[in-house]
């Protein structure tokens, strides 16, 4: 469903290396409206919830998890809404949240009635600290937990035959869990629940707290991919945090390690440093030739709706996204960058030098590239005013003037406009020429 053209950046076979790439795009959950949602400091209203729900449809994400409802009556209205509404598309499967405790498993239930198909998304922690710290229970009892949970839930939806149910899986803090004992808790579930290849369970991985290098989380999902009972049934996924700043290496190592589904959100809001950001893990696949299946070709649409939905503003820097992340002020980048653009042919695949990607591969342009200020050289001038004023400036004229603005940015310290360029052209330039061009 994406609009991008084919863009083999790097095309894969010409590469001799590494020996394993992605070739495929993962399953994509947005967890915007649940993990994302409760980290904000003021979670979204259910108009907001809603445009927020819209724009992932749009995107093209087809799993969603849209509330925490036992959490709260907004999320439980919420979810009342998508359903009783029919604001659910066809394609598109909605989850919800749930703690591993009965009258929080029968509220979330009961929200769900009458969905057409649904994700029950259960959980507990497994890793010591809170075993012994928060729950004070054993390992057998933390087991017990997951199974029972599953075993309630396996109950009440087999009483609404006419929702197709999932269940979905996750040990918390399943990256700082003894694998051994995550492994045994899994298997214990993907027996109780009973899924078949064709009614597949999730198993979800969370990086809860990222808290090792992103190889090593990659071993971990690699051991589950490989030990797991039933693998043919089961759908692996990983739900990586970023309080490492690794969360999208740990995400792309997981996918090859084995796991076949992601969850994060866009732009990577979530718990603390956020969730792994779908944006970046999206456009990055993208970069190398593979087709996303997520639409982001306008990028500042869904940038500005997500800004609004969280009143989160997007970092200037943040890749494919930001506002200064296809712009170069620097005189030798402006150069190369020029030559570049205007060495390109039709159907050429993207090779513009110090642009990862087409700009308008993600909606923004190329007047947004080239910036001037004080760092700028002539190249970055000249595309400026040949783009907006239509002046095709020799050389030796390029010279020259870049000294003018040169003086002018240097006084003034502030980036210039090609309009600001335009009148230092007229007034700074050709009127200091006019008694040279009067003789
Ligand atoms: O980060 C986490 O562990 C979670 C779980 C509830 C899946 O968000
Ligand atoms: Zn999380």
């Amino acid at each position: 469903n994406t609009k991008y053209r084919p863009f083999p950046a790097f095309p894969v076979a010409e590469r001799s290396w590494p020996s394993k790439t992605i070739t495929q795009a993962p399953i994509w959950m947005s967890t915007d409206l649940r993990d994302g949602n409760q980290a904000l400091f003021e979670p979204m209203n259910a108009e907001r919830k809603l445009r927020m729900f819209e724009t992932l449809v749009q995107i093209g994400v087809k799993e969603i998890e849209v509330a925490f409802p036992s959490a709260s009556q907004t999320d439980f209205d919420f979810v009342r809404k998508l359903i009783e509404e029919d604001r659910i598309p066809q394609d598109v499967t909605i989850e919800v949240l749930t703690q591993a405790r009965e009258h929080l498993i029968r509220r979330t239930v009961e929200s769900l009635i009458g969905a057409r198909r649904a994700i029950v998304h259960v959980y507990n922690a497994t890793a010591r600290p809170w075993r012994e710290q928060v729950f004070g229970m054993s390992l057998v009892e933390v087991k017990q937990l997951a199974v029972e949970a599953v075993s309630l839930i396996k109950t009440l939806t087999e009483a609404h035959p006419e929702t197709e149910w999932i269940l979905q899986y996750s040990p918390e803090t399943f990256s700082q869990t003894e694998p051994e004992f995550a492994l045994e808790v899994c298997n214990a579930v993907i027996a109780t629940w009973n899924p078949t290849p064709s009614k597949k369970l999730i198993i979800n991985l969370p990086a809860t707290v990222e808290a090792a290098t992103p190889n090593v989380y990659a071993d971990q999902v690699e051991f589950m991919h490989r030990k797991l009972d039933r693998r043919d049934c089961v759908v692996l996924s990983v739900h990586p945090h970023n309080d490492r700043g690794t969360a999208v290496a740990a995400a792309e190592l997981g996918v090859l390690a084995g796991a076949d589904r992601v969850e994060g959100c866009l732009f990577g809001n979530g718990e603390r440093t956020g969730n792994v950001d779908l944006v970046t893990l999206a456009l990055n696949l993208y970069t190398q030739g593979v087709d996303p299946g997520l639409d982001f070709s306008d990028i500042n649409a869904v940038a500005r709706t997500v800004e609004d939905c969280t009143q989160l503003p997007i970092h200037p820097r943040h890749p494919y996204v930001g506002d200064l992340v296809f712009t170069a002020f620097s005189g030798s980048h402006q150069d190369a960058i020029k030559k570049g653009l205007a060495a390109r042919r039709d159907g050429d695949s993207w090779d513009v030098p110090y642009l990862p990607i087409d700009p308008a591969d993600v909606g923004r342009s190329y007047e947004s590239v080239i910036r001037v200020n004080s760092q700028s050289g002539k190249g970055g001038i000249a595309y400026l005013l040949e783009a907006h004023y239509g002046l095709v400036m020799p050389r030796r004229l390029q010279v020259e003037f870049s000294g003018v603005v040169q003086k002018h940015t240097d006084a003034t310290g502030a980036e210039v406009s090609a309009d600001e360029l335009w009148r230092l052209f007229g007034q700074e330039y050709l009127d200091a020429q006019q008694p040279i061009r009067l003789h």
